[in-house]
C-alpha cells in the first residue's frame, strides 16, 4: 500500500528540537523553537495557570464542547484583540470559533478562504514563519510573497512592502503578523501601520492577522494589539488568528481562536456556521481543558492581573537577554554591528547568520537554531549567553 511513500523532509523548526534532543553534549544550547524558558533554561508553567488548574480540577464536565468551542473562552479572547468594550463584540459582528492554537486558526481560515474565494491567492511576508507556507499550500491557496525584511538594515523594508501592497491586484488577501514578527523580530511602527492600513483601504485588500505573540512585543497585550486597533478604526473587515501557546505558556494545550469581522450579526452567524462546518469533519470539536484554563484566568480579575504580570516578566527577561547577548558580542571584540539584537522585538532575533554559519555553530558548539539564523531569545539565559556569544563570534568573524 505504501511502497511509493518517501520520508518527508525534516521540519525546519521542530526538526531542530529533535536534533537538539539527540545530541549528548553537556554544552548544548537550544535556541531553535520559540518556547519560553526561565533563566535556568527550564520550561515554565505560569502561576495563573496553576491556580486556574486547581480551580477546575475535578470538574464533572467532560462532555463535548460545541463545534465552535468554549463560548466563554472565545468571548474573553475577542476582548483581548478587539478591545475590552468593543462595539463590534456588543453588536455581535464577529464570527469566532475556538481553534487548535494559532496553527489551527490559520489553517481553518485558509480552508475558509479556499472555499469561499476559490480563485484567490495569499500574500505572505518574506520571510515568515515556515509553517505559514505549509498551511496555505495544504489548503490549496496559491502563495505570493511581499517584501518585509531588509537584510542590510536588518529592519523593515517599508518601501518594498508598500510597493507590493500597491502593486497587488485590488482585493487581495494579505497575511500580516500583528506583533513580534516571526522570524525577524521586526514590526512596523505605529505610523507605518497607519500608512499600511490606509493603503489596504485604497486597494480593498483583506488583512488577516496572525497574532501568536500578543504580550511578547511590549510586555503588554493591550499595546501589542495596536496594529489591529488601527485597522479597526479605519473600518477594515479583518480576520485574526490568536494563540495562547506563548503568552499563557499553553503550548501543548492547543488553544486559540479564529475570528472574522463581518458586516452585521446575520453575516457573522452565517460565517460562524460555515467555520464550524469546516471544523466538524477535521476534528469535530476542539479540546476542553486548555479552554477552561484560559476562561478561568481571563474571567477572574485577580487571575487576569496575575497573568498580565507574568507575561511582562517573560517579555522583560527576553529583553534583558537581548542586551546581554549584544554586550557579550561587543566585549569579544566582534567587528560586526549587533544593534539589531536590541532593536528587534518579541521572542526572536534574526541574527543575519548564514546557513553555513548556523551549521558551524551546531557542529562545533552544539548550538541549535533554525538555518535562517533565527535565535529564539527565550532559550538564552545568564548561564549560556557568554557561551552563545562566543560561538556566534567565532563563526561570524572571518
Ligand atoms: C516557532 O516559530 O518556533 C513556534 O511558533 C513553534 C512552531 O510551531 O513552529
Amino acid at each position: 500500500w505504501w511502497k511509493s511513500v518517501e520520508p518527508a523532509p525534516t521540519d525546519p523548526i521542530l526538526g531542530v528540537t529533535e536534533a537538539f534532543l539527540a545530541d549528548p553534549s553537556p554544552d548544548k544550547v537550544n535556541v531553535g523553537v520559540g518556547a519560553y524558558r526561565d533563566d535556568n533554561g527550564k520550561p515554565v508553567v505560569l502561576d495563573c495557570v496553576r491556580e486556574a488548574e486547581r480551580r477546575i480540577a475535578g470538574s464533572s464536565f467532560m462532555e463535548y464542547l460545541p463545534m465552535g468551542g468554549s463560548v466563554k473562552m472565545v468571548e474573553e479572547t475577542l476582548k483581548l484583540a478587539y478591545g475590552e468594550n468593543s462595539e463590534l463584540i456588543i453588536d455581535k459582528r464577529i464570527a469566532a470559533v475556538q481553534s487548535l492554537s494559532g496553527t489551527g486558526a490559520c489553517r481553518l481560515f485558509a480552508d475558509f478562504q479556499k472555499r469561499f474565494h476559490p480563485d484567490s491567492q495569499i500574500y505572505i511576508p518574506a520571510p515568515t514563519w515556515s509553517n505559514h507556507h505549509n498551511i496555505w499550500r495544504d489548503a490549496d491557496v496559491p502563495q505570493r510573497t511581499y517584501h518585509y525584511y531588509h537584510p542590510e538594515t536588518k529592519g523593515l523594508d517599508f518601501a518594498g512592502l508598500m510597493d507590493d501592497i500597491k502593486n497587488a491586484p485590488n482585493g487581495s488577501f494579505f497575511l500580516l503578523h500583528a506583533c513580534a514578527h516571526n522570524p525577524t523580530g521586526v514590526d512596523p511602527t505605529e505610523e507605518q501601520w497607519k500608512e499600511i492600513s490606509y493603503q489596504f483601504k485604497v486597494k480593498g485588500h483583506f488583512p488577516f492577522f496572525d497574532m501568536a505573540y500578543q504580550g511578547f512585543a511590549s510586555g503588554d497585550p493591550e499595546k501589542d494589539a495596536k496594529a489591529i486597533r488601527i485597522f479597526l478604526e479605519d473600518g477594515h473587515q479583518i480576520g485574526i488568528s490568536q494563540s495562547y501557546a506563548k503568552n499563557m505558556g499553553l503550548y501543548g494545550q492547543r488553544v486559540g481562536c479564529l475570528s472574522l469581522l463581518c458586516e452585521d450579526e446575520k453575516q457573522a452567524v452565517a460565517v460562524k456556521s460555515q467555520l464550524q462546518q469546516l471544523a466538524r469533519p477535521m476534528y469535530s470539536n476542539p479540546p476542553l481543558h486548555g479552554a477552561a484554563i484560559v476562561s478561568t484566568i481571563l474571567g477572574d480579575a485577580d487571575l487576569k492581573k496575575l497573568w498580565l504580570k507574568e507575561v511582562k516578566v517573560m517579555a522583560d527577561r527576553i529583553i534583558g537577554m537581548r542586551t546581554a547577548l549584544k554586550e557579550n558580542l561587543e566585549k569579544l571584540g566582534s567587528p560586526l554591528s549587533w544593534e539589531h539584537i536590541t532593536n528587534q522585538i518579541g521572542m526572536f532575533c534574526y541574527s543575519g547568520m548564514t546557513p553555513e554559519q548556523v551549521d558551524r555553530s551546531t557542529n562545533e558548539f552544539h548550538i541549535y537554531m533554525t538555518r535562517n539564523g533565527r535565535i529564539s531569545m527565550a532559550g538564552v539565559t545568564t548561564g549560556n549567553v557568554g557561551y552563545l556569544a562566543n560561538a556566534i563570534h567565532e563563526v561570524t568573524k572571518s
